[in-house]
This record gives structure tokens, sequence and C-alpha cells, in this order.
């Protein structure tokens, strides 16, 4: 057999590494495998676990028809050089509990995830998924010192979804017809911008009288602790994986997708030195520009009440 300098084994394929096996971790590994993205490595603490997941995987990918690599690992050695770190170390809700409740336990586990994966990706792109997501990207920002552009948390992506999806829904179309933009935290005061909704242009205020649409947005806010409250034990995952892989998509092949994610502002929309969802641009260098909206007065005071939130957040987690 011929040998051939553009032989696959010679061509550096990017790499993506994800902390947390869990849920939301393993659906992941999937969606960018399956996609063929990225090669993945699995990492989680608990022995044996990641690497019984990536042989699951890889044995799919003859019946999937891709050729990813998919290594698990308890070793962060084995993430070096990873163009993309995603974070979903820690731990889920449970019925009854707020993203709140989790702060403690996960600010040690993501910092620490923070900080050991930058120590063998210092090039990487960070995106962090843990919860309460917008204090936790904050944490890994300050963990890794990595500039803002490198840095940004997943919830926007997941919870325009789900305005879609609610939309959708109600008026009986097609879900990828809607186009929705939800701002400000993850949490209960998540901004949904109803008047940027539309179907396929149409704004839904021609569409949905305002009761529907506040109903539409109040299910909005409350779609993790919906699912939640079904499934007790444990979220939503299959949507956070896909929203999660957009962001990985964008990134690695630069479409410079508009999409909400939870960046570092400094001065946009009138905030400083807080994490919050706002529209950016996403590239091969993570955050290329964040788009400033002309928000109406109710709009701004609701990305400012959410921001106020992290804030108070920030300033209760512990020291690491
Ligand atoms: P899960 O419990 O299925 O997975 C979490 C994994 O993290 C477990 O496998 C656990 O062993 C691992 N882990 C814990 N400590 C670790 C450490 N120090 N190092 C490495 N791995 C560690 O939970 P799931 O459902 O995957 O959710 C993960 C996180 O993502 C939760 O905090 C959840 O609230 C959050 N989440 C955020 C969303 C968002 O929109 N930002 C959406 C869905 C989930
Ligand atoms: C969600 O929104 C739990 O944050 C997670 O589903």
């Amino acid at each position: 057999m011929s040998s051939s300098l553009d032989s696959p084994t010679l061509c550096r394929l990017p790499r993506v590494a994800i902390i947390g096996a869990g849920r939301v971790g393993s659906t992941l590994a999937q969606r960018i495998a399956e996609k063929n993205l990225a090669d993945v490595v699995l990492l989680d603490i608990v022995g044996g676990m990641p690497q019984g997941l990536a042989l699951d995987l890889l044995e799919a990918r003859g019946i999937e028809l891709h050729n990813r690599q998919i290594i698990g690992t308890n070793n962060y050695a084995d993430t070096s050089g990873s163009q993309i770190v995603v974070i979903t170390a820690g731990l889920p809700r449970k019925p009854g509990m707020s993203r709140d409740d989790l702060l403690r336990t996960n600010a040690k586990i993501v910092v620490e995830a923070a900080k050991q994966a930058i120590a063998y990706s210092p090039h990487a792109i960070f995106i962090v998924v843990t919860n309460p997501l917008d204090v936790m990207t904050y944490l890994a920002w300050q963990a890794t010192g990595l500039p803002r552009n490198r840095i940004m948390g997943m919830a926007g992506v997941l919870d325009s979804a789900r305005f879609e999806t609610f939309i959708a829904l109600e008026l009986g179309v097609l879900p990828a017809d809607v186009k929705a933009m939800v701002l400000g935290s993850h949490g209960d005061l998540m901004v949904p911008l109803s008047r940027y909704a539309t179907v396929n242009g149409i704004p839904i205020t021609e569409l949905l009288d305002a009761a529907t649409i506040e109903r539409l947005v109040t299910r909005t806010r409350n779609g993790g602790a919906e699912i939640v409250e079904l499934m007790q034990t444990g979220g939503a995952f299959f949507a956070p994986a896909s929203a999660t892989s957009v962001m990985v998509e964008s990134i690695l092949l630069n479409q410079s997708r508009l999409l909400p994610v939870a960046a570092y502002l400094q001065g946009e929309y009138g905030l400083k030195d807080v994490v919050i969802g706002v529209p950016c641009r996403l590239g091969l260098n993570g955050i290329e520009s964040i788009l400033e909206l002309n928000l109406s007065d109710s709009e701004r005071e609701a990305l400012h009440f959410s921001a106020q939130s992290v804030r108070k957040n920030i300033q209760r987690s512990p020291e690491i």
C-alpha cells in the first residue's frame, strides 16, 4: 500500500475536551462526533465511567458513519492541546432546588476544572455549562485569566430554543421557522425579547395576543424547572447538548453565527464586570464581537435587574 502525505492520520484534527461526562457532557460528545466536528476527550472524576462512555460511542461510529476519535479519561493530561474546553462538571438541580442552590458546590468544581484544563490547553476557548451558569462563567474567567473573547457560557441558545419551541407549538408552525432571542441571566430573570421574535420574518406580535405571548415567556422562564419537575432525577440534557454543540460548531467552523451567549461585559449595555447573556458573533477567536441592541426601557431595566442578581451571587460565591 502506498503512503500519501495527505493521509488522514497526518491531519491535525480539532479536539474538544468535555469536563464532566454526565448527561449533558456525554450527549454533547455524541453530538460533536456525529456532526463530524472534532475529536472528543471526555473527562470525569468517576473512574471508568468516561472510558465506558467513550467506548460505547466509538462502537457506534461505523453505524453513524463518522471517524472521530473519542477518548474517555480521568486525567487532564489527556485533554492536552484542545481547541475548545467545555465544562459541564458539577451537580444538576434536584426538584425544588434553584440553580443558585448549586452555587457553593459547583463553584469549587468549576474553578478546579478550569485551572486544570487551561494548564494543558493554554490556547483553548472555554464554554461553561455548569449552573448557576452566569456565576460559574465569571468564576472560570477569573480562574483562567483568559481574555474575555475566549471564555463564555451557554444558556441563551437553550433558552431561545425553548421560547422558539413554545411559539412553534402555539402556532402549529415548523420550529426552524421561528427565530427568537433570550438575553440576561440563565434563570427566572432571563429576558426573552418578544418584540424581536418572528416566524419567517413576521413578528409574533402580529400573530399572537399579548396574554398568549406572556404565557409563553413565563413557560420559557420556567423551562428548566418544568423538565426537572417531570423527570425528578436531574434536568434537561438533550437540548442543552444541542445548544452547546451549535456554539462549538460556530467557533470551529468560523461560522460567525450571532447567538445569545453569556459574556463578560466591559460597558456594553451599561454593564461592567459581570457575565450575562447578550448577542455575540462566534468564530475562530471565540466571541468575535458583542452586538448592542437598541433595547426598550423595560427590556434594559430587566437586563440590569438580571445582572444585579448575578452580581449578588458572584459576591456570595466562596473564595477559591
Ligand atoms: P450530571 O450529574 O449528569 O453530570 C455531571 C458530571 O460531573 C458527573 O458525571 C460528575 O461525576 C461530574 N463531576 C462532578 N465533579 C467533577 C469534577 N470535580 N471533575 C470532573 N467531573 C466532575 O449532570 P448534567 O445533567 O450533565 O448537568 C451538568 C451541569 O450542567 C449541572 O450543573 C446542570 O445544572 C448544568 N446545566 C446547565 C444548562 C445550561 O443551560 N447552562 C443546561 C443543562 C444543565
Ligand atoms: C436547564 O435550564 C437545568 O439549567 C438547566 O434545563
